[in-house]
């Protein structure tokens, strides 16, 4: 039986061995990474499946900033990533359960804006739009044209003009505005 669930503190070597294999070890040089390595993923919205003992798919969330390069004005968000699922598994909805699960504990959460990289043609179904005409960028300035956002309908509006940028104080900020938002350590 497949099991969808959070994210666990243990999981975290056989993620890195799958995201490893889906992805390739260079996948630690892509500019979403460096919006990663300042602190752990989000317990409460990454989730895997897994079959046994087998981890087969995983969906991670950090916390980042979007920072209006027009007013120096800061919107929060989640960064929705990595997604992957071992090759041998697709095509069973592993991805899209996991997406979807987590989604529903994201906006169970009030989180406003979910932001990735990725293909519009997979994630349009869970409610992200392309980022463009908005010009919002990721840390080295590129993946303007793949960035996509899902947003609830009362979230206050985004820059016109923005970078990404990692959430360094993200416990204080936390506190200031959800107490659901904890990190896997
Ligand atoms: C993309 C990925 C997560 C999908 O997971 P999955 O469990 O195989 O997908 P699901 O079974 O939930 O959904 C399958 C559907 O998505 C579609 N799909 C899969 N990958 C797609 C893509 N890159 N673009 C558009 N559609 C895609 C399939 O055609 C299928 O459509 P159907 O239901 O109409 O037949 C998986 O293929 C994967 O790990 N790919 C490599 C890593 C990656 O690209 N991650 C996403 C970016 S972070």
């Amino acid at each position: 039986m497949i099991l969808f669930e959070c994210e666990r503190p243990q999981d975290g070597p056989f993620i890195e061995t799958l995201l490893d294999t889906v992805f390739g070890p260079d996948r630690v040089r892509k500019s979403s990474y460096r919006l990663r390595e300042a602190r752990p993923p989000l317990a409460e919205f990454s989730q895997v499946a897994r079959e046994g003992a087998q981890l087969l798919a995983t969906v991670r969330y950090w916390p980042v900033i979007i920072r209006d390069m027009l007013t120096g004005t800061q919107t929060d968000a989640l960064l929705l990533g990595p997604l992957g699922v071992h090759p041998g598994k697709r095509g069973r909805k592993l991805g899209q359960t996991l997406v979807r699960r987590s989604l529903a504990a994201v906006d169970s959460a009030g989180v406003a804006h979910v932001i990735l990289v990725g293909d519009p043609a997979y994630f349009k179904g869970f409610g992200f739009h392309p980022a463009l005409p908005r010009y919002i960028t990721m840390p080295g300035g590129v993946d303007a044209d793949r960035l996509m956002i899902r947003s609830s309908g009362l979230s206050q509006s985004l820059p016109s003009v923005g970078q990404v940028v990692p959430c360094i104080d993200y416990t204080a900020r936390s506190a200031a505005t959800s107490d659901h938002l904890t990190a896997v350590r």
